[in-house]
């Protein structure tokens, strides 16, 4: 089988997936371009917060003209339950990923929740270059042009926006003293830990849900995702693994020819015909079988489609008991699988396999994965789900250097921001982080798994998803998540505590 690798998909916290097919015949796609059929609506009913526009530095990092041009940055503020400047009450901060900030407003449920017990203010910041924080005049296609403009795209830019709005917007309400905790779910924990790690003197701690700081080249192995993946079909059933495990090579035989490819096309319902179907069903698939284990939720869901509770297990109860019967081919049970992902409102007409829609406003994640974030999770052994692929840093680079014209800085993440023996330098130097990663995410592999210290904390959940634990909570949620998020209310209380005493106490 024919197998390369495409960057496009590999990443995206919240959404990545780790393809190892070719898609080398194919023009790149984004991840997002795949994830929804349906059309997944950004607006809400209920009015969850107000939002407001910060005048924001281009260039936070050198003196340059050019460096001193502003842009819009955009956040959301509610203040419904905050005790005010006066009791000095604290300020909770969502440190925004890599897309709509309203998107993930209205998915972490947890500060919401939270809010009225704390008497917290909520802030939750955009990330630059995207949604509507977009630098150049917010003109997107100016600001995604080339490496001149798409230069100013970094975390570490990202961060020193977040900590510039946070200092001014507590200047601007005399909230000098509220004591700000930082919040994010995947690339948006990644930067809540980097966050309070660079700016210990604006946050005074952090809680990174599903944040795989440690997913870097030499610290986690880049087989590690797949094998995640692999191990959530197993858990559910032998059989499901091993009839997605048979099925790619029964997928690029019956590509081979004309005749094949009109059976896909009938087997899967697709709405039109393909030259190269293989690929493109196999990315296809493969996204579903992504994403549904990172999201495999014990409640149902809408984060990036409509899903089921226990969306593995669903899939696997297609596969194991498809509708059309005992002598069901390989094709119907993964058709019947396909539909718990793409199709669980029931409403899709027939298949496109070259979406191209963007609901979230991720498309510049890919530029992030060829510049600093280069988390390696295409590797698949020979008992992966998936094909068996062998993970080199050469295709990356080279997809990137095909795709932007530029070389990935393999170094960077870790140079900056640490990473290499993370237990003995945190012990000594920061506190106040909670990493919480549920096992069954495959991005659980790059996450902190053991505790550090007292104040530096590891809560692992067996059955958790990606950053299940800032969800909205429902009646249905499993005892052990609603014990992680008591846990995870008790340390912040602890911290904020520790603020006032320190404040009381500590005299310069
Ligand atoms: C803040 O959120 C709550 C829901 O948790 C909502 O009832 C309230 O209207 C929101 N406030 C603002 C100012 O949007
Ligand atoms: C990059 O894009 C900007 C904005 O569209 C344009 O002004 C500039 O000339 C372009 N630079 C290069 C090297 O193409
Ligand atoms: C603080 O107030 C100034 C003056 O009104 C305003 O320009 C700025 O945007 C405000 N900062 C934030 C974070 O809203
Ligand atoms: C989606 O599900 C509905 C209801 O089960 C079904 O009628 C329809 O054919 C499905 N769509 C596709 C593209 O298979
Ligand atoms: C799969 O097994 C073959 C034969 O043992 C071996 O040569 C190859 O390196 C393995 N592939 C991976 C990705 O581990
Ligand atoms: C990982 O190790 C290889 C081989 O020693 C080295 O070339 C590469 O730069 C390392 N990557 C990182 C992120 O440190
Ligand atoms: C870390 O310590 C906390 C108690 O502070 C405990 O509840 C938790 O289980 C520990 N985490 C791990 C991964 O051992």
């Amino acid at each position: 089988m024919a197998i390369g690798f495409s960057f496009q998909w590999l990443f995206l916290l919240c959404l990545v997936s780790s393809v190892p097919f070719s898609l080398s015949r194919i023009t790149p796609r984004f991840p997002s371009s795949l994830i929804s059929p349906e059309k997944v609506s950004v607006s809400t009913t209920t009015k969850l917060y107000k939002t407001s526009y910060f005048t924001q530095t281009l260039d936070h990092f050198n003196f340059l003209p050019q460096s001193y041009q502003t842009f819009q940055q955009r956040y959301l503020i509610n203040d419904t339950f905050w005790g005010g400047a006066k009791t000095k009450a604290p300020i909770f901060v969502y440190t925004g990923n890599e897309g709509e900030i309203e998107w993930f407003a209205q998915n972490t449920g947890f500060m919401f929740e939270t809010a009225p017990h704390f008497k917290a203010l909520l802030v939750f910041l955009e990330h630059r270059f995207y949604g509507k924080s977009i630098p150049f005049g917010g003109d997107k296609e100016v600001a995604y042009s080339n490496t001149s403009t798409l230069g100013y795209l970094s975390s570490t830019q990202a961060l020193a926006d977040y900590a510039t709005l946070i200092i001014d917007l507590k200047n601007n309400i005399s909230a000098v003293d509220s004591p700000v905790v930082v919040f994010g779910g995947s690339y948006g924990g990644m930067l809540a830990a980097w966050f309070r790690l660079k700016y210990p003197h604006v946050a005074i701690g952090a809680l990174a849900s599903s944040s795989p700081i440690l997913g870097f080249e030499n610290l986690t192995s880049p087989y590690s995702f797949n094998n995640i993946v692999t191990q959530d079909f197993k858990s559910e059933s032998e059989n499901c693994y091993q009839v997605i495990k048979d099925s790619w090579q029964q997928i690029e035989d019956t590509a081979k020819t004309s005749k094949g490819i009109n059976l896909l096309r009938k087997s899967f319902n697709l709405c039109k015909n393909y030259e190269y179907i293989g690929d493109y069903l196999e990315s296809w698939l493969s996204t579903a079988f992504v994403y549904t284990a990172m999201t495999d939720y014990p409640t149902p869901s809408n984060f990036l489609n409509p899903l089921p509770a226990y969306p593995v297990k669903q899939m696997c109860k297609a596969i194991d008991n498809p509708k059309s019967g005992r002598n069901s081919n390989t094709f119907e049970k993964l058709y019947g699988a396909a539909n718990i992902y793409y199709n669980y409102s029931g409403t899709a007409t027939c298949f496109d396999l070259e979406d191209n829609s963007d609901p979230h406003g991720l498309s510049e994640w890919s530029w992030q994965a060829c510049t600093e974030i280069i988390l390696p999770t295409g590797g698949s052994t020979n008992q992966s789900i998936f094909p068996a692929y062998e993970w080199h840093y050469s295709d990356r680079a080279s997809s990137c250097q095909r795709a932007f014209g530029i070389h990935p800085r393999r170094t960077w993440i870790t140079t900056h921001f640490g990473g290499f023996g993370i237990e003995r330098v945190l012990k000594r130097f920061g506190s106040n982080i909670i990493f919480f990663n549920g096992l069954r995410d495959p991005w659980s592999g790059g996450g902190v798994l053991k505790n550090i210290s007292e104040t530096i904390v590891a809560i692992v959940a067996k059955e958790g998803a990606h950053h299940v634990d800032l969800r909205f909570s429902t009646k249905e949620d499993p005892e052990w998540l609603k014990e992680v998020r008591k846990q995870e209310v008790r340390i912040i209380e602890g911290w904020i505590s520790q603020y006032y005493h320190d404040l009381a106490h500590l005299s310069f």
